[in-house]
């Protein structure tokens, strides 16, 4: 059995996901991911000109997301 897929909640960012994966419209049309790409970041504070990946927006768009995962 395969290893699961982690997703990572970075504090007032993106989800981190490494690759490989595959980021799907809903249509089921795959989104480039650039080769050689270790990591990719899902924006999840809608700033994002780049969606459904993050650009960075998250730093200027006051975003707080800190959950912790209960112990
Ligand atoms: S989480 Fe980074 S731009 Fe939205």
């Amino acid at each position: 059995m395969s290893e699961p897929i982690v997703i990572r909640c970075r504090d007032n960012g993106p989800f981190v996901i490494k690759t490989p994966v595959q980021v799907v419209d809903h249509d089921g049309k795959p989104f480039t991911i650039p080769a050689g790409k270790e990591t990719i970041a899902l924006c999840r504070c809608g700033a994002s000109k780049n969606k459904p990946f993050c650009d960075g927006a998250h730093n200027g768009c006051g975003f707080q997301a800190g959950e912790k995962a209960p112990v």
